[in-house]
């Protein structure tokens, strides 16, 4: 369920919190859907933890490692509350999105999917919510379906539940589109897809949507919901895999290796209780805490403003003619995928990067989405908490002079 609250205001309070943007006043970022920037907050988390009380944790009984084993596990139940995760011991850490599918894929599929059966993605997936498919499409034989785009760019969900069939094992949709900025009902789906039958594992893609949005997997009901750290402001190396205790429990590990272990023997290994089973070796320990402290840096209010700028973003884009908007008139966030007609928008891009202003330009890591909007790629500007209205008008006019050059 998404619900944006009621901006404040249109500037942006929190701007100043970013060293990188005090450090170049001239920057214009707007490519937060590739990797946020960081706040004090977040770098001075980590650097607190590394500077008075670093050690490995859940090893050692000796003070520090006990003190770092506690802000760890804190971590966890910050997440835990931040996306009102149905059990904190259903709360894995990853590397990125992509390891916490590849986790799913790996360990739930293999265990439960054999040949002939059907999952169900969407024409709007990351090559993260792809890939890991298609390998174990290719190894065990299941077949995949995919939710077709309509022509406003959001999804056929009349298509959807002609997909859905006796041998459907999972449905696994994206919560926000990071090549469009559209806006999935991701509810509806695990909805009808439970209703069609209770046993369908869903598994909810939410890398854009904590990142602006209240995300309640309680709410979803989803079984399985993944995010990275980086996109929330958060350190690099870091992500989650939410999901439901009793399906965790049942599952092997998909890694092996230290701390996820009871007992070895050269005969025979046991293995911990979930989270322990699927967090193999030393986690990424800086920068679980210092994910932490970005969910507490953003606290309640921090999509306020986006909705405003967005609106203006948005208003100050449709009055460049020739600019298409991919997914204009959907349900939808600040990201803003777009093209000049007969222009390559790399080259536009190129353009922007020269006055200063940073956008991504190509397949954005969605080539079937790419495919299904009959474009080999996009230039996107995606807004952060940081962006201000003198960004956008930046942004309008660096449009401007790109397309008189390239057109
Ligand atoms: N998935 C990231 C993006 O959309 C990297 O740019």
């Amino acid at each position: 369920m998404l619900s944006f609250k009621k901006p404040s205001a249109v500037s942006s309070p929190k701007r100043a919190d970013f060293p990188i943007l005090r450090n170049n006043q001239a920057l214009v970022y707007l490519d937060t859907a590739a990797s946020a920037q960081k706040p004090d907050a977040v770098l001075r988390a980590m650097s607190h933890v590394a500077e008075t009380y670093y050690a490995n944790i859940h090893r050692g009984i000796y003070k520090n490692s006990q003190v770092t084993t506690d802000a760890f596990e804190r971590a966890r139940e910050t997440v835990s509350r931040f996306i009102n995760a149905p059990d904190t011991r259903g709360v894995i850490f990853t590397r990125n999105t992509t390891e916490a599918i590849n986790l799913v894929a790996s360990s739930w599929g293999r265990a439960h999917l054999k040949a002939g059966d059907e999952i169900i993605l969407s024409a709007m997936e990351h090559h993260a919510n792809i890939v890991p498919w298609q390998m174990l499409r290719d190894e065990i034989g299941i077949e995949i379906k995919i939710i077709p785009l309509k022509q406003d760019c959001t999804l056929d969900l009349e298509a959807y539940e002609k997909l859905l069939s006796p041998r459907t094992k999972l449905v696994s949709v994206v919560h926000i589109s990071n090549g469009t900025g559209v806006i999935n009902d991701v509810k509806t789906i695990i909805t009808k897809a439970k209703t069609y039958n209770p046993q369908i594992i869903t598994l909810v893609d939410a890398s854009q949507s904590v990142v602006h949005s209240k995300v309640d997997m309680q709410s979803l009901g989803c079984d399985f919901l993944a995010f990275t750290g980086h996109k929330l402001y958060g350190p690099t190396g870091v992500g989650v895999l939410a999901g439901k205790y009793e399906i965790l429990e049942a599952l092997p590990p998909y890694q092996g290796g230290g701390d996820m272990i009871e007992t070895v023997t050269w005969d025979k290994t046991t293995f911990r209780a979930p989270p322990a089973r699927f967090e193999a070796g030393t986690p990424a320990i800086l920068e679980v805490i210092g994910l932490a402290a970005a969910i507490d840096y953003l606290g309640d209010n921090f999509y306020a403003g986006e909705d405003d700028l967005s609106k203006y973003t948005f208003e100050k884009l449709s009055t460049i003619e020739g600019l298409t908007i991919y997914g204009s008139h959907a349900p939808r966030i600040g990201i803003f995928s777009m093209n000049f007609a007969g222009v390559h928008p790399t080259d536009v891009a190129e353009i922007l990067n020269q006055q200063n202003i940073a956008v991504r330009s190509g397949h954005h890591c969605c080539m079937p989405l790419m495919q299904a909007l009959g474009v080999t790629g996009t230039f996107r500007a995606s807004l952060g908490l940081y962006n201000i209205k003198a960004d956008i008008d930046k942004l309008v006019e660096g449009l401007i002079k790109a397309k008189g050059l390239l057109s």
